[in-house]
């Protein structure tokens, strides 16, 4: 309905992460390359993290678009952090193409390194790509690390890349898994778009849909200023805005989108009430946040006692010691 009304051949603000319509900011093409380089020179782990809708799964199609374009490269992709680590193995071994179904963890763990060592010989790429990777169960976490050490004497074996919202960022800097972080050798941050980024990418995304660049512009230098108001940024809430917009405005039959579309369409969306961040802030970075706490309050302690001279640990409550020495996921 709009399309034909707007001129456009496409829906320019699909939320489908599609390579198609993505746009090149700096900051994309910085991730996307340091992705690339980071699996094709087998680096072993890379992670990158961002904010909900900044590009990440995006971002993970258009590596997996260039990857597609080597033969040497195999990959298993996966997004559903949710499983035993059996199934987990399962999952990765299915994906490399591999019979999987009823064998046991060690049976899989056998035939993966086959599988890996065979392809390292021939200097091939062999890639698991975990997206939503802050959902990863501690169980899966370790998993994940086990594989990373899969590795000849010059070459790592698998490469990993672990893509998640920040509190992947907050998980891999606790104490508890210092040596996945320790293993990280490319690490990267999608970050929101500023002003003038917002009104590029609205611009590219209406050109890829088939917009006329010479007819007068749908947007308003205006109401893209409203749209970067609401959005802060955040592409997946620029589309969401701009679409409802660009409906609002066929509804009323205007040539283009104004300042006032986006503010009652940002109203309707309930994008100008906004929560303070703590009231936001998920269980799992509490925890984490609970143990880097108690971690620190140990080192505290420990260096009080030492400080004192005394031998004792008595006093320091049990939960205390443990969160120290033992990962608690
Ligand atoms: N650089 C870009 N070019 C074009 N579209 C983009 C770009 N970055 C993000 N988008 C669009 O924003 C929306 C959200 O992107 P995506 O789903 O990749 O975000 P995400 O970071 O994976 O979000 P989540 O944390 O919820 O998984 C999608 O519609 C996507 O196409
Ligand atoms: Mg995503």
């Amino acid at each position: 309905m709009y399309k034909a009304y707007f001129k456009l051949s496409h829906n320019p603000f699909d939320l489908t992460p599609d390579p198609v319509c993505f746009v090149p900011t700096e900051r994309h093409n910085e991730a996307l390359a340091a992705l690339y380089h980071g699996v094709r020179r087998h680096k072993g782990f890379v992670v990158v993290t961002g904010e909900v809708g900044t590009g990440k799964t995006l971002l993970l199609r258009c590596l997996l678009g260039l990857l597609k374009e080597s033969k040497d490269v195999a990959y298993a992709y996966m997004f559903n952090g949710r499983l035993t680590p059996t199934e987990f193995l399962q999952y990765i071994l299915s994906d490399f193409g591999l019979p999987a179904a009823g064998k046991s963890k060690y049976e899989l763990l056998l035939d993966l390194g086959r599988f890996l060592v065979a392809r390292g010989a021939k200097r091939m790429t062999t890639v698991l790509i975990v997206d939503e990777a802050h959902l990863l169960s501690p169980e899966i976490l370790e998993e994940v690390r086990l594989l990373s050490n899969l590795e000849t004497t010059d070459d790592k074996l698998l490469q990993i890349v672990l893509v998640g919202q920040p509190e992947l960022d907050e998980m891999l800097d606790s104490v508890e898994l210092r040596q996945i972080k320790q293993r990280i050798a490319v690490r990267t941050q999608l970050i929101p778009l500023n002003a003038e980024e917002t009104k590029l990418y609205i611009e590219r995304r209406l050109q890829i849909a088939g917009a006329d660049p010479d007819s007068a512009p749908l947007y308003s230098p205006a109401a893209i200023g409203e749209v970067f108001l609401y959005s802060k940024g955040l592409p997946r809430l620029i589309n969401t805005i701009c679409e409802n917009a660009l409906i609002a405005a066929y509804a009323k039959r205007q040539p283009c989108v104004t300042p006032e579309i986006i503010t009652s369409v940002a109203k309707e969306l309930r994008l100008d009430i906004v929560h303070p961040s703590s009231t936001l802030k998920p269980a799992a970075s509490n925890e984490v946040e609970i143990h880097r706490t108690m971690a620190a309050l140990v080192d505290l302690y420990e260096a009080l006692r030492k400080s004192n001279g005394s031998k004792a640990t008595a006093g320091v409550p049990a939960e205390m010691e443990v969160s120290k020495h033992e990962p608690y996921i």
